[in-house]
């Protein structure tokens, strides 16, 4: 069986059982795909600028894609461990290149994948990505491949914040630049200029699979991913992967080495030198459903700090240990989306090489 058989069979199961993906911490080779970005990514550009043109980014929704390019980025080097991903991300390259803004929006949230569009954008994508689409829209139909394949897409049910609204529009309306007329526009023009190459790779083996080097590296929230699972040791793998990867940066080049989910200063201070197994106690309770104290709901919904943003925030904080003699700028974001309103903060750490 070929690389992309195997890719369509595998979202092809996914799409029609998904019960059996529904772990979202269970990054595999075939996984969900992400339609947008759930990243403050427009508060945090900033931060990544420079005179920068390479950058080694996940391919994910491609929503950093198109913020790079926007930042005067050229070259991109995609990975992600999820196969299926660049599928979608070269779908939305195209969709944006052929259609209107309003457009471009009806065939990703109203009338989603519609089947005239999606035969017109056909012949604007490359022989893989048209099958690999053409075979799902022929075994699926669109509501499986909505509900199933991709996470988020659709009306949120049980969110403390956002019932009844679409998450996805929601978080590429609030959170990105592209959607803004003349980034839009821009990008359309600018798309005809960018080199694109996809890797499907694991964090862990990116480094030593790359020949190039980069301006700019994002890891978005990767950690969170790599440090999933309870008894195996993802921060000491997840810092490897860090200083792999520094070799891989130009002088002045920036890597964005972790987003934070709620998490502050405060917490990378408090819980940053606690010990492991501290951290793998609280997995443990956060991964047996039976244990509800730490769903605070109620505390949850006035926007205080609940035992589990307090699990994420220690858990977040733990690989920094290792990266002590690093020189890592942490960053905070003013809110404008998810949160907003309820005192929550996302931030960042960004690492620049060179700099002292
Ligand atoms: C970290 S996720 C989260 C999405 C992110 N919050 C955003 O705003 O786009 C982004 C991508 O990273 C990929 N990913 C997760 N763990 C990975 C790993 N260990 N190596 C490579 N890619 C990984 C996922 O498959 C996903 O497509």
């Amino acid at each position: 069986m070929t690389r992309l058989e195997e890719d369509i069979k595998q979202a092809i199961k996914i799409a029609k059982f998904s019960k059996y993906y529904d772990n979202y911490d269970e990054m595999k080779k075939h996984s969900r795909i992400y339609q947008n970005t759930t990243e403050n990514i427009k508060e945090y550009m900033p931060f990544l600028d420079g005179n920068y043109k390479k950058a080694l980014l996940p391919t994910a929704s491609g929503d950093h894609q198109l913020e790079a390019i926007l930042n005067g980025i050229t070259e991109i080097t995609c990975f992600d461990i999820n196969h299926l991903s660049k599928y979608f991300t070269e779908l939305k390259f195209a969709a944006i290149k052929n259609l209107s803004k309003k457009e471009f929006l009806n065939f990703m949230y109203e009338d989603i994948f519609n089947i005239p569009i999606f035969t017109y954008l056909k012949n604007n994508l490359t022989e893989d990505v048209s099958t690999f689409w053409q075979e799902l829209f022929k075994n699926c139909n669109i509501q499986e491949i909505v509900s199933n394949l991709f996470r988020y897409l659709g009306l949120q049910k049980n969110n403390a914040y956002l019932t009844g609204v679409d998450f996805s529009k929601y978080c590429a309306i609030n959170f990105t630049r592209y959607l803004e007329d003349n980034n839009y526009r821009f990008l359309q023009n600018r798309f005809g200029n960018i080199k694109i190459k996809y890797l499907d790779e694991d964090l862990s083996s990116l480094a030593s699979t790359l020949n190039d080097t980069y301006d700019l590296i994002n890891l978005t929230n990767i950690y969170e991913y790599v440090n999933s699972q309870i008894f195996y040791n993802g921060d000491q793998v997840f810092t490897q992967s860090i200083i792999n990867l520094i070799s891989r940066l130009n002088k002045d080049g920036k890597m964005l080495i972790t987003y934070l989910y709620r998490c502050c200063l405060k917490d990378i201070k408090r819980y940053g030198k606690k010990s492991i197994l501290y951290a793998k106690l609280l997995c443990l309770f956060e991964n047996n459903p039976s244990i509800k104290i730490l769903h605070d709901e109620i505390a949850y919904k006035k926007g205080q700090r609940t035992l589990m943003d307090k699990l994420y925030a220690f858990r977040n904080a733990q690989f920094i240990k290792y990266l002590s003699d690093l020189d890592i700028r942490y960053h905070e974001l003013n809110p404008t989306g998810l949160g907003c309103g309820l005192g929550f903060k996302d931030s960042i750490l960004v690492y620049q090489k060179g700099c002292k």
